[in-house]
């Protein structure tokens, strides 16, 4: 069976955030079971290249303004469709994005790749038709709508409610629909038009990325204005978790690093003395790392006030990303008064993520909310274990150090509730007394290492979940 997947991003391709990686994974992890998913991105500057055995498979002369055409191709065994649109995505800046802010015409870029993503569901391409559509984010959140009326499957989700698609009423006009859908139970949302919420009114099922997130979605603290509409339509959702792709994230086989295992971990301690090297530390107590885009929602603005105590017990900060000036600028000072203890590298680098993992002793993910996140299944995987605030799938995936886990020896990370800095400076208080204990430390992290979150259980979930739209 056949699936079209819409999203703006899917690594290998292009990647801004955990987004990329679940819309490159999954068709991997779906194939096995029997579904073929092809994925179809927006052509963004450079996408086309990387592309391997590509024919153009679809062309319009006019979409929205200008030329476009479908991309056919491969990519590590990725089957991409590339919407071809040069005056719609071949830009300098990012996905969204450039220096001076969002594009102006994202509402028109995307509500285009909705339209060829429809077009694609009732007409096939190339003698290919799709049985079902798995949209994602607010980007594709007009297929369903599109397709709500017609006999093929829709599924959406949710990786992150707080990008909603967001869009005055004048651009019902590029999205192609009447005036008549401007209406609370169709696509109207607070006075604007939501993308998101469309495709929440317009899909046969939701899913969204961990149960606890599900669950938080339907409350105002996190549904971020959505709460209402999710509530109505909760029979349709699910929670399905994250994996990660052990292709590109196992530590007995990653190029970027020296290799281990939880039976073999010399190769860790190599990784944590380069990694110490690279930023110039000298640090004897445990390693904390963060690979982060640096926004509120990440709670990067926790660490300074929490982080000293542990630093002045002699534990290190690794710090990559990129985001608020303030935040970079609030990392950028620890380094400063603690220049043999926390190094930071502002900027996107996957290479180095990788090394950080491999190298760090525990990852910090503070997420004032997190629909899955993956960071801290990296550092379950690689043996760095994970210090996270109680929510979404960070409360789904790590068991925290308590008494009673201590006790039954189970615990995998560290947990902390409220999400503020005295709950992460306990937090890393209690990391600093683990690793004071060597052997206790060892085996929290083999036993981290050795949790499976690999997609298996997760792929399953969503087939079953194709599998029961397609024959009800
Ligand atoms: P989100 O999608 O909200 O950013 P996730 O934890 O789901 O959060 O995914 C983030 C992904 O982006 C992970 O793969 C993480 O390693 C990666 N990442 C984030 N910031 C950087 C960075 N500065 N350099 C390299 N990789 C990064
Ligand atoms: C979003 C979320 C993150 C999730 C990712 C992939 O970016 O913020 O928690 O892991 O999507 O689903």
């Amino acid at each position: 069976k056949k699936i079209l997947s819409v999203a703006s991003e899917a690594v290998p391709l292009i990647k801004t955030g955990g987004l990329a990686d679940v819309v490159g994974a999954l068709p991997g992890a779906l194939a096995p079971l029997g579904w073929e998913m092809r994925v179809l991105i927006p052509a963004y500057r450079g996408v086309i290249k990387l592309l391997k055995s590509k024919k153009s498979v679809w062309q319009t002369p006019d979409l929205h303004g200008g030329e476009a055409r479908l991309i056919e191709g491969r990519i590590a065994g990725l089957y991409v469709l590339a919407l071809d649109a040069p005056h719609l995505y071949d830009r300098e800046g990012g996905p969204y994005s450039d220096a001076a802010g969002d594009y102006r015409d994202n509402a028109t870029r995307f509500a285009a790749l909705c339209q060829v993503a429809a077009e694609i569901a009732r007409e096939g391409v190339a003698g290919w038709r799709p049985d079902l559509v798995h949209a994602h984010d607010w980007h594709a959140g007009l297929v369903p709508w599109y397709l709500r009326d017609e006999t093929i499957p829709t599924v959406l989700t949710i990786h992150n409610v707080a990008f909603q698609g967001r869009f005055a009423r004048s651009t019902l006009e590029v999205m192609q629909l009447p005036e008549a859908d401007f209406h609370r139970d169709r696509v109207e949302y607070w006075g604007d038009v939501s993308t998101l919420k469309a495709g929440l009114m317009g899909a046969d099922a939701i899913t969204t990325v961990s149960p606890r997130y599900a669950q938080e979605l339907m409350r105002p603290e996190f549904g971020m204005g959505l709460e209402g509409v999710l509530q109505l339509r909760a029979d349709r959702l699910h929670g399905i978790l994250n994996g990660i792709d052990p292709e590109l994230w196992s530590p007995e086989n990653d190029p970027h690093i020296v290799s281990f295992s939880a039976t073999r971990m010399q190769g860790k301690e190599r990784n944590n003395k380069m990694l110490q090297e690279e930023f110039q530390l000298d640090v004897e107590g445990p390693l904390a790392i963060l690979v982060s885009r640096l926004t509120d929602q990440k709670g990067i603005d926790l660490i300074a006030p929490a982080i000293e105590p542990f630093l002045d017990a002699g534990g290190g900060l690794v710090v990559l990303g990129s985001g608020d000036r303030r935040a970079e600028a609030a990392m950028l000072d620890l380094a400063a008064r603690y220049p043999s203890q926390v190094g930071v590298r502002i900027g996107y680098d996957e290479a180095l993520s990788h090394r950080m993992f491999a190298g760090g002793d525990a990852v910090l993910v503070p997420s004032r909310f997190e629909p899955c996140g993956l960071t801290q299944l990296y550092g379950l995987r690689y043996g760095c274990l994970p210090v996270v605030a109680a929510v979404g799938g960070l409360a789904d995936t790590v068991i925290g150090l308590t008494p009673a886990t201590e006790a039954a020896k189970t615990s995998t990370g560290f947990v902390f509730h409220p999400v503020d800095a005295l709950a992460l400076r306990q937090a890393l208080a209690q990391v600093t007394a683990l690793y004071a204990d060597p052997k206790a430390w060892a085996a929290t992290v083999r036993r981290a290492m050795k949790t499976d979150w690999g997609w298996a259980r997760s792929a399953e979930r969503y087939a079953a979940l194709f599998q029961g739209l397609l024959s009800p």
